[in-house]
């Protein structure tokens, strides 16, 4: 395995591989609209003829495979308890997309031990010459795994709504990422808007409150809609993106994807390289 993992990082040095940009899609507030933004984005990403793997990381309380309506027996705390190796654990869903579950039913947050991390790292660094993108649904709670791959990723997309109490906590998250200097680019989507207006304002004043107390950057993407298809979708199972093309939700989403990929730091970061191993092998190791 670490053999494996070797040559494969040789190659990359060589530039025969290239690796997949990583992202976490977290909010402050719970109950945003993440798991849905995560689904639905990798799905236009895959239309677009990307390899993208979705990876439910709301450990013991994921949903991503609810929301494709698909059953998958093995999930990632097979992998943690049972030794599974993640050939096993990683499903095909729509548009050929990839996806790893969380499972669900848990009484309990299952903490990753030293050795099941040990185990993560070296498959996440495979997986990472095989995709493009590697999407990484955050749940709410805030385990240690949780914190480290937020601070490895490429690419944080922050998802907030124009409640006042969710602006205050998508800023409370970044500026923890902020003060963990750590450095991911920050992207803000305003999620589940009455008006285009109020969305925009909304991330307007969470990106000057960061330039303004922080000195960060960060990068709004767009800005959607409260829509009825949202609702639908999730109670039929089916992704919007794939069941309802032509609503303003996904046509929103679908400028908030070229948005991204349109985006100067996004086309120019190298892919010959697997930093988001590095980090994340290093915070897991202090
Ligand atoms: N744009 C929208 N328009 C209408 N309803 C929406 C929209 N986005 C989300 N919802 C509603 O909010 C619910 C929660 O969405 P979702 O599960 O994606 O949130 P989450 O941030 O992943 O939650 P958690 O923090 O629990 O993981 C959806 O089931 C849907 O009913
Ligand atoms: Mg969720």
């Amino acid at each position: 395995m670490r053999d494996q993992a070797e040559k494969l990082r040789k190659k990359l040095s060589n530039g025969a591989l290239h690796s997949a940009k990583t992202i976490a899609v977290v909010s402050g507030k719970g109950g945003v609209g993440k798991s849905n933004f995560t689904i639905n984005t990798a799905l236009s990403l895959a239309k677009k003829g990307k390899k993208v793997l979705v990876f439910d990381f709301d450990i013991g309380m994921g949903n991503i495979n609810v929301l494709i309506g698909a059953d998958s027996k093995h999930t990632i705390s097979n992998f943690i308890e049972k030794n599974i190796p993640f050939n096993e654990i990683i499903y095909t869903g729509p548009y050929q997309i990839s996806y790893i579950s969380a499972g669900n039913g848990f009484s309990k947050v299952l903490e990753l031990d030293k050795i099941s991390i040990q185990r993560l790292l070296i498959e996440l660094e495979e997986l990472q010459y095989l995709y493009d993108y590697i999407l990484f649904d955050m749940g709410a709670g805030a385990t240690n795994a949780n914190l480290q791959i937020m601070l490895s990723v490429d690419d944080i997309f922050v998802i907030t709504t124009p409640e006042p109490t969710s602006i205050t906590d998508a800023y409370s998250m970044m500026k923890y990422i902020v003060l963990q200097e750590s450095n991911n680019h920050l992207y803000l989507i305003c999620n589940r808007s009455e008006r285009e207006k109020e969305g925009i304002a909304t991330l307007e004043r969470l990106q000057l409150a960061m330039k303004k107390f922080l000195n960060k950057n960060v990068q709004i993407l767009g800005v959607l809609p409260e829509d009825s298809h949202v609702r639908k979708a999730v109670i039929g199972q089916t992704p919007f993106y794939t069941e309802f093309p032509r609503s303003l939700i996904t046509t929103k989403l679908e400028k908030i994807v070229q948005t991204y990929l349109g985006d100067e730091h996004v086309s120019r970061q190298s892919s010959h390289t697997n930093s988001f191993i590095r980090r994340l092998r290093s915070l897991f190791e202090r």
